[in-house]
């Protein structure tokens, strides 16, 4: 089956810093660098989508400090790079209640998402920010009861974050753990997995290479006989 849609569970910055006595604020920022690389291997090896957990809602309990460093690489991510993947035809959207970001980095990101092309032929990139699964699945169905339309599979699904996506193919996550941590719980309901012991600013385009050749090997039966 094609590979059509990656999601990446980035994990693993602090440590990489810890093991070279930095602070873990440089972790965060070479994750950055280690996004930038993914992004750009992915777009050439010809995937479609690709999703990020950059922030989940459970990431509020860290220290003020690293919320703040980390929101602020947010914004300038955003002003830099997001900015260079709309003008080459990619689609940049959010996943996640990105109203509870810092005003700045809200309006960093609202700057991305007016300027998003709407038929962008390019890769569509999905960033989750103050996202969780179980909360983006509570907003959905509480729309959808709004709405007084019938609870269906669909109608919940055209009230994800993710709506208009496919549901990930594969869901790769960094740094030896292994589980999902609240990521796209609705839609790795039949996503492959995969777990890299390699912390996540270490990730390069060899890395997404195994992963295409990993993917290759398996069999996906959705339930059925092969
Ligand atoms: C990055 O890795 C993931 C984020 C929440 C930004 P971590 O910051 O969780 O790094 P470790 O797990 O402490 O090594
Ligand atoms: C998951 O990593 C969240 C992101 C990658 C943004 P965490 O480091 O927060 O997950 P746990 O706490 O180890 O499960
Ligand atoms: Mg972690």
């Amino acid at each position: 089956m094609e590979l059509k849609h990656i999601a990446f569970i980035m994990d693993g910055n602090g440590r990489w810093a810890k093991r070279r006595l930095l602070p873990r604020k440089i972790g965060h920022r070479e994750g950055v660098k280690a996004l930038e690389r993914v992004i750009n291997a992915c777009e050439k090896r010809g995937i479609k989508e690709v999703s990020f957990y950059a922030f989940s809602t459970e990431n509020w309990s860290r220290p003020q400090e690293e919320i703040d460093a980390l929101f602020d690489m947010v914004r300038k991510f955003a002003d830099n790079e997001l900015k260079s993947y709309v003008e080459r035809n990619m689609t940049v959207r959010f996943m996640g209640d990105v109203t509870k970001l810092p005003k700045d980095t809200l309006d960093a990101l609202n700057k991305i998402t007016s300027a998003v092309r709407q038929n962008g032929e390019g890769m569509v990139v999905n960033i989750g920010l103050n996202y969780g699964g179980r909360d983006e699945i509570v907003t959905a169905v509480k729309a959808l009861v709004d709405s007084g339309e019938e609870i269906t599979k669909e109608n919940i699904e055209s009230r994800l974050y993710t709506k208009g996506m496919s549901d990930p193919d594969v869901i790769v996550r960094s740094s030896g753990e292994k589980r999902l941590s609240n990521f796209m719980l609705w839609q790795s309901a039949y996503s492959e997995l995969i777990f890299i012991d390699d912390l996540w600013p270490d990730f390069n385009a060899a890395t997404v290479d195994s992963i295409i050749d990993e993917y290759a090997k398996r069999t996906r039966r959705f339930g059925g006989l092969k």
